[in-house]
């Protein structure tokens, strides 16, 4: 029986796309890229005579740097500080000395925090360094899910408190190494770094070391570090029981949302409601009071703002059609057999 006769001609293609469908998603997946993410980075733009960025910092509504670029609250939550002085320009959360380096409409805010650090005597005794850090935020909890608490060290105690709500909280890891040799990179397991979770609903942390024991491997390792830190961002090497390679500030996640209601709650008041574009759907924050913004499935943009969702399903047919055109031209259905 020949490939070409009418009736096969129909089951060979329903076969062929099904065949080809992971080969296929990878091909749309391109297209997206070339035909959607770029519309869809104009498209979340801020509103007009609002900048978008600071320095390399993408500054999207509800964030803004200037009044009446930025959605109000009490606290001034969304309003970012762009330091223009300095080369290139750098965000930081409201007038504080908090740094922004990342901001996404996902409602993850990526901030900078220091690294506490205390150096101590082989007598246990403190010689040099703020045993303490401390992050103050009024509004954005610390992502549960993203960040570890971390400590390095030798004979280290470190701690971590802050307040939950209305209640305050303790949590901390021990480090210990008896040498060098004990050491494995990349591996926090207590042995020259350790880790633990953060507690959900963390709006501001202390951070402190404690004096460690009377040990002569104090003698090598004087220096102990305690932050908090994006996961992913960092890798313990040995290096770092020295001087943490020289970095002070690590990357931290901070979960964000608008409001202090629920969707359901701040749905009743349309002045007030947060997700202004049509398609565009609330979704409540799990970590805090409040909620978040999200386009509606098959459409892109800044939820944020007056039709800020455009949809992205047009697209998604007209290079299906492309695709099946592009291959009906070339008759690829024979690779089949
Ligand atoms: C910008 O940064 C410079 C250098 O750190 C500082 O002197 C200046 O006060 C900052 N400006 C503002 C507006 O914060
Ligand atoms: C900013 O954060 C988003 C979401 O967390 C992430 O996808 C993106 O890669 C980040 N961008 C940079 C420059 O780190
Ligand atoms: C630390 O240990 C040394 C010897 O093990 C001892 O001489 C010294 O008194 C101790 N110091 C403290 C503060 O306990
Ligand atoms: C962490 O560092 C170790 C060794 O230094 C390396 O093998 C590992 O791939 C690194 N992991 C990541 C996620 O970078
Ligand atoms: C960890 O990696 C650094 C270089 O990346 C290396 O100098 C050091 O010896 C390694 N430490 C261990 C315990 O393997
Ligand atoms: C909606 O919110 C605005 C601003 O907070 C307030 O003035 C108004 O009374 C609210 N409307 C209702 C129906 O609650
Ligand atoms: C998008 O919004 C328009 C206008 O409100 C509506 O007609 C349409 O059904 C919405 N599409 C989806 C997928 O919700």
């Amino acid at each position: 029986m020949s490939l070409y006769q009418p009736s096969y001609q129909g089951l060979i293609s329903t076969r062929f796309l099904e065949i080809t469908k992971k080969a296929m998603d990878i091909r749309l997946l391109a297209l997206f890229v070339m035909f959607v993410a770029a519309p869809a980075a104009a498209l979340a733009s801020n509103p007009v005579g609002c900048a978008s960025t600071c320095g390399d910092v993408v500054v999207p509504f509800p964030f803004g740097m200037t009044t009446g670029c930025y959605l109000e609250d009490e606290f001034n939550s969304f309003m970012i500080t762009c330091n223009n002085t300095l080369q290139p320009p750098e965000a930081f959360l409201w007038q504080s000395n908090v740094q922004v380096t990342n901001i996404s409409l996902d409602g993850e805010l990526t901030v900078l925090s220091y690294s506490a650090r205390g150096c101590f005597d082989t007598a246990g005794a403190a010689i040099s360094g703020n045993v303490e850090a401390l992050l103050r935020l009024p509004k954005f909890p610390v992502s549960y899910t993203r960040n570890k608490f971390t400590a390095v060290g030798c004979f280290t105690t470190a701690l971590i408190s802050g307040s939950l709500g209305v209640h305050t909280y303790t949590t901390g890891c021990v480090s210990l190494c008896d040498s060098i040799d004990t050491v494995a990179n990349g591996s926090c397991n207590g042995i020259g770094c350790c880790q633990s979770s953060i507690p959900q609903g963390v709006k501001d942390f202390t951070m402190s070391i404690n004096n460690p024991r009377n040990d002569s491997i104090l003698s090598t390792f004087p220096c102990s570090y305690a932050f908090v830190v994006e996961e992913d961002a960092y890798n313990f090497s040995s290096l770092d029981l020295v001087d943490l390679r020289g970095v002070s500030m690590f990357p931290v996640v901070l979960d964000w949302a608008v409001g202090s209601e629920t969707c359901e709650e701040a749905k009743t008041n349309q002045s007030t409601y947060a997700c202004t574009s049509v398609n565009s759907t609330c979704i409540d924050s799990s970590n805090g009071p409040g909620y978040r913004c999200s386009c509606s499935s098959g459409y892109e943009g800044n939820p944020y703002l007056l039709d800020g969702c455009q949809g992205t399903i047009s697209v998604y047919f007209w290079s299906l059609n492309l695709f099946r055109l592009f291959n009906n031209v070339r008759g690829f259905s024979h690779y089949l057999y």
